[in-house]
């Protein structure tokens, strides 16, 4: 999983490498570096460590040409180190990749036994030696490149830079996405670029093509040429793209914050608003969606199906669906759905959620559902991405774009989107009793301002958090839509802060976690007052005799019945079910921020992770 960029300009290439590569490094900041061909010569430079690592040593050792290839990294085979940093290279060519190829082992042992030597311990390195071998027969590069790919296993795409053919740049597409832009630059002179995703082109370009899986590709200046995996030309097709972010570009600074995390946390009153209006039409009160390509009133079952904090998100929208909707919803992580041999039924309909789009498991797991004919229905925030171009309808939330590895925004204004989902599956199933639906959405539209409340709790949950960083471990305990919220409170706290944080269903405590208690350990309570409340408090009772810290998040109503029981306690707004998982985010988010802020961690780029998650 990393990001790829190949540029063909009459212009020094390096500066808008480097530009375009800032835009991938969501994909990974282990290491990165730039190839260009400069009088002849075919040259690299890499740095590990974020991109700032590689503008150091260009400042040192500055690279031409106006041709070249681009590289950021998330380690997947090979250490962190210089030698397994791309691009991968000889004297006669240069390869940039994404992805795995997943029988190197094979192809590497194979190549071995001919007498070729390695550098590096990654995967890619494969591909220069079967490449370099192919060229050595007296192979054309294109036909070079079809053999190389036809022995290659995995999801991947590459880019890969010829010292001899200094005027193209040749890409193959195998699973992972690759767009390819084209401009006229100054004086009607055209450039070429390609890319792992649209938006690292964007300052380049708005015109682009999508390649299609298997598509192969030789880029020249003023020309394209595709072909499919067995080398036929293909006609793609071109569109201009008018992406959110196009032009202004805000979303790439801080703005007053100290971290992009900060400043996408504070902007969810706004966020989920746009989220709300999208889906819900103030004018009639009744949630609204697109036309979608089956009878919304006749599913027969929603599979849910995500990773990582967009899975806890499905996991509250089935608390949602079955009681409001009565629908009967399973909900998958990505990864384990294909494997797990699911039952498919007819009339039954996949919701994917992802914020990136790109996921690679989540891509996967809908392909396996198209591929064996079952509808399906993406819920995205980055609406050119591989999951909203392939999905039968993509609906997007409207979070703006999420920079921050650590997901919040995308979070609630998916929350958002699927309590506005559950809204009209509810009517259209007809389970909605007379004034029903305008209750439910007068709710909705309460959040934004609940949202803004529970951010001036600021103040409250940095003492919270002072308290917490000391702890051996913290657990996140909840009961229904707070037991999904209890898991996210957890994973935000371990991606940030790197503290050992655990969700668990609060009454699942004492059936084995409870023997982690003691003073060092910090249990995070997440209870409203409603029907689950008093079991809620039950089993802090039971962590409070264990001599377990109790920090308990509750509404007015709970910290007065909870009165004395808690160690610490953060007051947040009255909520029904439908609304109480986008208020307790808030805290959660905020407290794992301060953590992090108190432990002086990296932020937005924590370490070995990335935005974007291209491997499986
Ligand atoms: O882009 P996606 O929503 O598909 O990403 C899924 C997960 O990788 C993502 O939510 C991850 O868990 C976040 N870093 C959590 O903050």
């Amino acid at each position: 999983m990393c990001g790829i960029v190949g540029i063909l300009a009459h212009r020094p290439v390096a500066p808008l490498l480097l530009e375009c590569l800032q835009r991938l490094e969501y994909r990974g900041y282990d290491s990165a570096g730039l190839a260009s061909v400069v009088n002849g010569d075919l040259q690299c430079r890499r740095a590990v460590g974020k991109l700032a690592r590689l503008r150091e040593t260009l400042a040192a050792n500055p690279l031409g040409g106006d041709i070249g290839l681009g590289h950021t990294r998330w380690a997947t085979h090979g250490a962190v180190n210089l030698a397994n940093a791309h691009p991968h290279a000889n004297e006669h060519l240069a390869v940039v990749h994404n992805g795995i190829v997943e029988n190197y082992l094979e192809l590497r042992a194979e190549l071995e036994q001919t007498g070729a030597h390695f550098a590096s311990d990654s995967d890619t390195e494969v591909i220069v030696k079967l490449m370099q071998a192919r060229l050595d027969e007296a192979d054309e590069p294109l036909n070079a490149l079809l053999s190389v790919c036809d022995r290659l296993r995995g999801t991947l795409s590459f880019a890969l830079l010829l010292r001899d053919h200094p005027d193209s740049i040749f890409l193959a597409h195998q699973g992972a996405a690759m767009t390819i832009g084209q401009a006229k630059a100054g004086q009607g002179r055209g450039e070429t670029y390609a890319a792992s995703d649209s938006f690292a082109l964007l300052p380049l370009t708005d015109h682009f093509c999508h390649l299609q899986e298997g598509d192969r590709a030789i880029l020249r200046r003023d020309q394209v040429e595709i072909f499919d995996r067995a080398g036929t030309p293909a006609t793609r097709q071109w569109k201009r793209l008018r992406l959110p972010e196009a032009g202004a570009d805000t979303a790439l600074n801080k703005g007053n914050h100290r971290h992009f995390m900060a400043k996408e946390i504070f902007q969810q009153p706004e966020a989920v608003a746009a989220s709300l209006h999208e889906y819900l039409d103030p004018a009639v009160s009744r949630a609204r969606f697109p036309q979608l390509p089956f009878d919304p009133a006749r599913i027969t079952k929603l599979d849910i199906v995500a990773c990582g904090t967009a899975y806890f998100a499905g996991m509250v929208a089935r608390y949602w669906l079955e009681e409001i909707a009565r629908m009967p919803v399973e909900v998958d992580i990505s990864s384990e759905f294909r494997y797990r041999h699911p039952i498919l039924q007819p009339g039954g309909v996949a919701l994917f959620i992802s914020q990136s789009g790109e996921t690679a498991d989540t891509l996967a797991a809908l392909r396996h559902c198209k591929q064996n004919g079952q509808a399906n229905v993406a819920l995205v925030n980055a609406t050119e991405s591989s999951i909203a171009r392939e999905a039968d309808v993509a609906l997007p939330i409207f979070a703006g774009r999420e920079i921050s590895v650590a997901s919040t925004k995308a979070f609630t204004c998916q929350l958002a989107s699927l309590a506005a989902l559950t809204v009209f599956l509810a009517r259209v199933r007809g389970v909605l009793k007379d004034g029903d639906e305008e209750r439910l959405l007068a709710q909705l539209w309460q959040l934004p301002d609940q949202l803004r409340h529970c951010l001036a709790l600021e103040d409250d949950i940095r003492r919270l958090a002072h308290s917490l960083v000391d702890a051996r471990q913290v657990l996140y305990i909840g009961r229904g839509v707070n037991y999904p919220l209890a898991l996210e409170g957890a994973l935000k706290l371990k991606e940030i802060s790197y503290l050992d944080g655990e969700g668990y269903a609060a009454g699942e405590l004492k059936h084995g976690p409870i023997a982690l208690v003691d003073g060092q350990v910090a249990v995070v309570a997440l209870a409203p007052s409603g029907p689950l409340f008093d079991k809620t408090i039950a089993n802090i009772q039971e962590v409070a005799a264990r001599g377990g810290r109790v920090i308990l998040l509750t509404d007015r109503a709970g910290a007065h019945k909870a009165e004395g029981l808690a160690s610490m306690l953060l007051q947040l707004p009255e909520a029904t079910s439908l609304q109480a998982p986008l208020l307790y985010a808030i805290p959660l988010q905020l407290l794992a921020y301060h953590c992090a802020l108190e432990r002086g961690t990296d932020i937005d780029q924590p370490r070995n992770l990335a935005k974007s998650v291209t491997v499986e």
